[in-house]
């Protein structure tokens, strides 16, 4: 089946916007690991570094040279600290197209920095984010983006059908028409996710560590606006179509 060139658009502006998000947030997460550096917070013989939803794209090992830079930057990294990179995306994930890339990744590194860019251990914790990953007190720099607005499940309720209604239908997420209790829906399941989600970290991160995590937010406090809904809308109806070719 070809894929409606709606969808070809929608999925480039998806894989695309993460590249510019970390360029945004670039500066961030330089001043997070710096702070996290030359604060006392102890000696670190071995620092955690966690990605949580790294996904298999060009992105996590940019991330990786991004944090070494920030690292680099800073005199108050000592050369004996071992850095612990864990890579975590759901169990579905394509973790051996991560792996294949790294050692053209350490060439690169070596190229550009020579043999001092410091000692990496870079491994894959596959699971989700939602709940415990990691063991108590072993992380001490963690970072999420974009995938935060991934929810652990469709909000209960939305996947059934009321009075005969499904009570969504036709759309993958809140839209202009979807009523009240679909926006109320998926309020409660990213208020559980979300609090879930701060509860396991904060068991994994040492005090003092640090956490930077980005996601997708709107200027408006109204939900079905067209700047939080109009991708979502696009992707439903690529989607819609989609399913109604193959049912003809
Ligand atoms: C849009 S991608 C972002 C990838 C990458 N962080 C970036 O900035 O390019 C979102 C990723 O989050 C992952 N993800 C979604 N829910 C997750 C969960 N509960 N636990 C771990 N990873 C999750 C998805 O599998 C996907 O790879």
């Amino acid at each position: 089946m070809s894929m409606p060139c709606q969808l070809c658009h929608i999925s480039n502006s998806f894989s695309l916007m993460p590249i510019k998000i970390l360029s945004v947030v670039k500066p961030i997460i330089d001043e997070a690991v710096q702070k996290m550096l030359c604060s006392n917070i102890a000696p670190i013989g071995s620092m955690g570094i966690a990605d949580l939803g790294c996904s298999p794209g060009p992105n996590t090992l940019l991330l990786i040279s991004i944090i070494i830079d920030a690292i680099h930057a800073t005199s108050c990294s000592s050369s004996s600290t071992e850095f612990r990179v864990f890579l975590n995306d759901l169990f579905s994930n394509d973790f051996n197209t991560i792996f294949m890339s790294l050692p053209a990744f350490y060439n690169q590194l070596k190229e550009e920095k020579g043999d001092g860019f410091g000692s990496f251990f870079i491994s894959a914790v596959p699971g989700s984010f939602y709940g415990r990953l990691f063991p108590a007190k072993s992380l001490h720099f963690v970072h999420s983006s974009s995938s935060l607005h991934w929810l652990s499940q469709v909000p209960p309720g939305l996947d059934c059908q009321a009075a005969g209604k499904a009570l969504n239908k036709g759309k993958i997420y809140i839209s202009k028409t979807s009523p009240q209790c679909v926006l109320e829906a998926y309020s409660l399941q990213f208020h559980k996710d979300f609090l879930l989600f701060l509860k396991s970290r904060a068991e994994e991160i040492v005090g003092g560590g640090r956490m930077v995590l980005s996601l997708m937010g709107r200027s408006s406090s109204d939900p079905s606006t067209q700047e939080s809904c109009y991708q979502w809308e696009l992707l439903a109806h690529a989607l819609m179509s989609m399913v109604s070719e193959v049912n003809t």
